[in-house]
């Protein structure tokens, strides 16, 4: 099977690594992939957003199957343009897409469907904000209704603040916010693949969103994350599968809007129960990197039966018993105006020292003296995996040590509290 996985962020180095070693691929390509995929796959220089350019690609290839990694190329329709020339492509149109695209739609989903979810009003102008920030009360919780890769949302005591993002979420984009109800509990991310109609979930993570140790700090795309979830209920995946995932994909292939790929739910597990925080259209990132560190099954033909509507007919995933973390390593002033072009040194040591931990790029490329520097907000994803959490931590930050970044900073709590379980 020939794949082309489109991206070029530490989850898409985490799929190719997986793809690359499932028996199956005979060839691998990534575009525009990063310095680090270069290991695994082929790269190409195109432009992910360019659904055209994507399947001019995958044709030239003769690609039997293209994973499509990050939310801007689906939510741009490129799982579309590739399905239009006749190629398996695994990842959500552009309309079922929306599903992370758009805030709202995906509340109006979760209403149809009756999957549980904070209560939330969608407003336009300055007038409905006071009246909703005032219904729910502090904290309050405030989110640009389109895309703001995990940072158009603000989760503040304070009025004032509040007041100013819903503002700034008005004055831009689709002129739209949401406002809700502020959901407290533990965060789980569980992830499934589906065709359109069977819903396979993965292993549930806990990703780290906030920049510092102990939760502090402002919002990211992730900080690093672990699998699986000693504290949770054994029967959680179950449950969501029943009154999440599948209602939801049910809900979308009623609309005429079937949703092929990745569905990812974003959970609080509260006091009164699983509630959804949001829904992605695409793998995580950084959980995809523990949950396919744990993976047995080979990806490709999971990923394929997906693609072409036949995961009822695909044996179940298995996994490994063990545990995998991963830890981010991010450039200096991240989330900020991260700074570039920082060299990176360390990482032939981790490959030559480090039993079972690697290391996924994220932001990185060669520069012309050889060297390999920052490129991007989050470099590295430093995973490990282990018997137990404990050991597979150990082993992440053991790697981690060795890695030299100029003003770069991680967190040292990842899977912390939940390696004591
Ligand atoms: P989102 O982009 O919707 O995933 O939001 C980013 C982060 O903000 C989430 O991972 C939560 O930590 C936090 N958050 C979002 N919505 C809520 C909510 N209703 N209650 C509490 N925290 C929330
Ligand atoms: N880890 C959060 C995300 O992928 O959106």
């Amino acid at each position: 099977m020939k794949v082309l996985v489109i991206g070029g962020g530490a989850r898409e180095h985490a799929l190719c690594r997986s793809l690359s070693l499932d028996p199956e691929v005979t060839s691998l390509h990534c575009a525009p992939g990063n310095v680090g995929i270069a290991d695994v796959a082929e790269l190409h220089p195109v432009d992910a957003l360019d659904g055209t350019a994507v399947a001019d690609l995958a044709e030239r290839l003769g690609a039997d199957l293209v994973v499509v990694g990050p939310e801007a190329p689906l939510v741009a329709g490129v799982a579309d343009a590739v399905r239009s020339r006749g190629i398996d492509c695994f990842g959500p149109s552009r309309e079922a897409a929306e599903l992370e695209g758009s805030k709202a739609f995906a509340k109006d989903v979760m209403a149809a469907a009756g999957v549980p979810t904070a209560r939330s009003y969608v407003c336009v102008t300055a007038a409905e904000v006071d009246a909703a920030l005032d219904a729910f009360g502090a904290p309050y919780v405030v989110k640009d209704d389109g895309l703001a890769a995990g940072k158009g949302v603000v989760v503040t005591g304070d009025l004032a603040a509040a007041k100013a993002h819903a503002l700034a979420c008005i004055g831009t984009g689709d002129g739209r916010v949401v406002i809700e109800e502020y959901l407290d509990g533990p965060e789980v991310s569980l992830f499934a693949i589906t065709d359109g109609t069977t819903v396979v979930p993965l292993q549930p993570a806990q990703d780290f969103k906030r920049a510092l140790d102990g939760d502090q700090g402002p919002n990211t795309g992730g900080m690093g994350a672990y699998s699986p979830l000693p504290w949770a209920d054994p029967k959680l995946v179950e449950e969501v599968e029943r009154t999440v995932l599948q209602p939801t994909v049910d809900e979308l292939r009623r609309r005429g809007t079937p949703f092929s790929g990745l569905l990812y739910a974003g959970l609080a597990i509260t006091s009164r129960g699983v509630r959804v925080i949001e829904f992605n259209a695409r793998f995580g990132d950084p959980e995809t990197q523990v949950v396919l560190a744990r993976l047995r099954t080979p990806l490709a033909g999971l990923l394929r039966a997906a693609a072409t509507g036949q995961l009822a007919g695909h044996p179940a995933p298995r996994w490994s018993d063990g545990a995998a973390v991963t830890v981010v390593i991010a450039s200096y002033n991240y989330p900020d105006a991260p700074r570039t072009g920082d060299p990176i040194t360390g990482l032939d040591e981790v490959a030559e020292k480090d039993e079972r931990a690697y290391v996924l790029h994220a932001g990185t490329r060669g520069d012309d003296a050889g060297r390999i520097v920052t490129a991007g907000g989050r470099v590295l994803s430093v995973t490990a995996t282990g018997s137990t959490l404990a050991k597979a931590r150990e082993r992440a930050y053991r790697a981690v040590d060795r890695i030299g970044l100029d003003g770069g900073h991680h967190r040292t709590d990842i899977a912390a509290e939940a390696a004591r379980v």
